[in-house]
């Protein structure tokens, strides 16, 4: 059987998805919870996997060793760091970099990964242009762009550091896994695409934002992975 792999790191990211499930099943390893069933008649497998790099890596390579999963869809909320971008609206990933891996002293470029080919893991083609289709139709009162989304193990809540990561990296938006998650799944050749929606503009206001906007951003990422589901 093949299953199409879901992940969000908090519990509000995949809250809906479980809810809509049918015949579910649950199997646990590392203490992370996999539950498998049906959506939208398709076999998925969906995971929590806690916030970080660490806890996203370890999930997805366990999703991928278990399920054999044939791609991986990440949901979830994230710091918005194109200045064009809004709470509410969504970045598709067109590719994820680690933002806090520095080897600057030994004169790599900072996101840079040493002695490897590639340290800005692209998505796969098909699902991003799958999620701006599913964009077009779901998101009516928000924009959605494709970009390079950054990750990091750590809040951004500064607007010199948003600033930054804009022009040094030339990132989208700013989160806590999706590099993990995309590294992973390039090691094993499985097709991924991360689809964030923002919860603040990772700035000084961005730890209340967080809190009062992560769930509707949170459903809304949903609704856009709802539709793709469909059609994959
Ligand atoms: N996820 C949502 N908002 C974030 C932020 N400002 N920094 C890192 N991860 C986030």
């Amino acid at each position: 059987m093949t299953y199409i792999g879901i992940l969000g790191a908090m519990d509000e990211e995949i809250k809906l998805l479980l809810e809509q499930m049918e015949e579910k099943d649950t199997q646990v390893q590392a203490g992370i919870r996999f539950i498998t069933g049906t959506l939208l008649g398709r076999n998925v497998v969906v995971s929590k996997s806690g916030v970080g790099k660490v806890n996203a890596a370890a999930t997805t390579q366990l999703m991928i060793d278990r399920f054999q999963v044939s791609s991986v869809l990440f949901t979830g909320v994230a710091g918005a760091v194109n200045p064009k971008l809004q709470i509410g609206d969504i970045v598709i990933s067109s590719s994820c970099q680690q933002h806090d891996m520095d080897v600057t002293a030994l004169g790599y470029e900072r996101g840079i990964i040493p002695y490897q080919e590639i340290s800005d893991f692209p998505a796969d083609d098909s699902l991003v242009k799958l999620a701006m289709e599913a964009c077009e139709k779901v998101c009516k009162d928000h924009q959605f762009l494709v970009g390079r989304v950054l990750s990091g193990d750590r809040f951004v809540a500064d607007r010199d550091v948003v600033q930054d990561l804009y022009e040094s990296m030339h990132g989208a938006c700013v989160e806590m896994e999706g590099a993990a998650v995309a590294q992973v799944c390039h090691m094993n050749n499985v097709p991924y695409v991360v689809l964030r929606s923002m919860s603040d503009k990772a700035d000084g206001s961005a730890h209340v934002n967080f809190a009062e906007f992560t769930v509707e951003a949170a459903n809304r990422s949903y609704a856009i992975l709802n539709e793709m589901i469909g059609s994959l």
